[in-house]
């Protein structure tokens, strides 16, 4: 038998490589980065190239163009990466006539993977990473809550799972707001938030600079020093912006599958070769663990179907899939095709050499989707 000849086979990945989400999409870079660096390019006979594409801010129509131009054009055969969520949902009608996977690095809406059963996701949902924060709310004698929420799928997820959870808990939720994703002056917000009388706000935006700004505005906004608590989905204190945050938000709690600073040494494995990967050590956060779980399973779908072209058989292949990651435990759950994980609870904290990280305190082990029964 003569061996068969050696395939490329080329991943489409999209996401934020310029503008003011570029540091999520080097992220991804070096979640795939590092994937490579610990398991090499090669798959079998087939060898994986990865070709990016940018899509600087949340645009369906070019997120769309872009994977067809990937599909048609650059014979891509698995579609790869997506940080917001309708980008995702522009790609979804495309797969099944393309006959590609779409493996999602972070858009983190539940009913995204509704859309198509050609999508698999390796990131999580915000109802997942919400819901639990409630308990916590709750355990810590929290009865008062204002959500605030920017407004689009992962913010209505997040409101609804937190809410949901705290007055089933209890707990009573005074106010719901939303904010247009665009929003970056957040001041009229603390204000809103301080005179409801509040004992803690729940807030989720996406990761990227309005984050920073939001945690920035509770502290200028005195709500700190007027007792009410911050709670949030681990996307408020991502590692990247804790140089930035510093001292102000010490002590924040936030729920979320990953911590740089989780001890394993799968985790240790993955943060070294991510962090030569990417360069300076102090710009590695979230989205780059769900793009090396992403080519994990791109690899367990290419040895499923020997390198040949057949997404169902491809998504098929990864359901059930169970692996350490560098976050914990994780399945692909074979009904909802995103993960099943441990969400910590984390604490911002100082480290001895003055470096703030987010330190894992609790365990909500095997969390599934929260948000694939509503
Ligand atoms: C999303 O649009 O799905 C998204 C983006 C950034 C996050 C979480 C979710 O931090």
């Amino acid at each position: 038998m003569t061996p068969a000849a050696a395939d490329t086979i080329r991943v489409g990945v999209i996401g934020p490589f310029s503008g003011p989400y570029a540091n999520q999409g080097k992220n991804f870079q070096a979640g795939v980065d590092a994937w490579f660096a610990l398991n090499g390019r090669n798959v079998g006979d087939d060898e994986i190239e990865v070709v990016y594409r940018d899509l600087p801010a949340a645009d369906p129509a070019r997120a769309r163009a872009l994977a067809q131009e990937l599909v048609v054009s650059d014979g891509v055969q698995y579609l790869a990466g997506v940080y917001f969520t309708p980008d995702a949902l522009a790609i979804a009608p495309l797969l099944e006539e393309a006959d590609t996977p779409l493996v999602i690095f972070n858009a983190a809406t539940s009913a995204i993977t509704k859309q198509s059963p050609l999508i698999v996701r390796t990131s999580f949902t915000l109802p997942q990473t919400s819901a639990p924060m409630a308990e916590v709310a709750r355990q810590r004698g929290l009865s008062r809550v204002v959500t605030v929420v920017s407004d689009y799928g992962p913010g209505a997820d997040a409101e609804k799972a937190f809410s949901t959870a705290f007055e089933a808990a209890g707990g009573q939720v005074v106010e719901k707001i939303r904010m247009p994703l665009a929003t970056n002056d957040f001041s009229p917000i603390m204000q809103r938030v301080r005179a409801s009388g509040a004992d803690a706000l729940f807030a989720f935006l996406p990761s990227g600079p309005s984050t920073l700004a939001f945690a920035r505005a509770y502290n200028d906004n005195g709500l700190k020093e007027a007792g009410v608590t911050f709670l949030a989905p681990g996307d408020l204190t991502q590692e990247s912006d804790l140089p930035a945050l510093g001292a102000s938000v010490e002590g924040f709690l936030t729920t979320f599958h990953y911590s740089v600073a989780h001890d394993s040494p799968e985790n240790k494995a993955f943060v070294d070769a991510a962090r030569s990967a990417i360069g300076d050590p102090k710009l590695l956060t979230f989205p780059a663990v769900g793009a090396f779980d992403g080519m994990r399973v791109i690899a367990a779908m290419i040895e499923a179907t020997g390198g040949e072209q057949d997404a169902a058989a491809a998504v098929e292949a990864v359901k059930g899939m169970s692996f350490e990651s560098p976050r914990g435990p994780v399945t692909i759950d074979a009904e909802t095709r995103s993960p099943t994980q441990t969400i910590y609870l984390r604490e911002v904290a100082k480290a001895e050499d003055g470096t703030f990280f987010n330190r894992e305190i609790q365990s909500f082990e095997k969390t599934p989707d929260l948000g694939w029964q509503n």
